[in-house]
């Protein structure tokens, strides 16, 4: 099938690319960018690991064909530290013992991720809710949930809004 020649962003850098009607978002960051963070499973819109922002928006990458990602931003698991820092999700994962085996945890953060930049204070029920799409066989669910509720109280104090409005750290 013809290829199609597209540009994007990717985690905040201009990316070309020359795709094939029917290849997935999934397909092409795993493979032509190498952002293997992105997890591959049922490829069925089912479990949530491969689960990537689209301008902002939490979506299941193996069902998202890449074209529709025209001049859109895409974030994804490897775009969330800056300057060697993690993200406070991705610390307070670690912190809490979120992580397990880790095959579901870059699609729980990017659902986190989403959730936090609409709603900075959820409750559990919210946080739970947000997460619902994606599938973990090893944690039981409630360490997640901790870890993001940790998070999001990090990002709201004010230590972390000053280093935000000075554009460093923690996006
Ligand atoms: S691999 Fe995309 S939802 Fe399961
Ligand atoms: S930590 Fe193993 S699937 Fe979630």
């Amino acid at each position: 099938m013809n290829k199609q020649p597209m540009s994007l962003l990717i985690n905040g850098e201009t990316c070309a690319a020359e795709v094939e009607p029917g290849r997935s978002l999934l397909d092409l960051l795993r493979e032509d960018f190498g952002l293997t963070g992105t997890k591959v499973n049922c490829l069925e819109a089912e479990c949530g690991v491969c689960t990537v922002l689209v301008d902002g928006m939490a979506v299941n990458s193996c069902s998202t064909l890449a074209l529709q990602c025209r001049g859109k931003s895409v974030t994804t698991i490897e775009g969330l530290s800056r300057d060697g820092h993690l993200h406070p999700l991705q610390a307070a994962f670690i912190e809490h013992g979120a992580v397990q085996c880790g095959y579901c945890i870059p699609g729980m953060i990017m659902n986190a991720k989403a959730l936090l930049d609409e709603e900075p204070d959820p409750d559990e029920a919210t946080i739970r809710a947000a997460l619902a799409g994606t599938l973990c066989r090893c944690t039981g669910y409630q360490k997640i949930v901790d870890a993001v509720a940790a998070a999001a109280r990090q990002m709201r104090a004010p230590a972390h809004q000053a280093k935000m409005a000075a554009g460093a750290g923690g996006a």
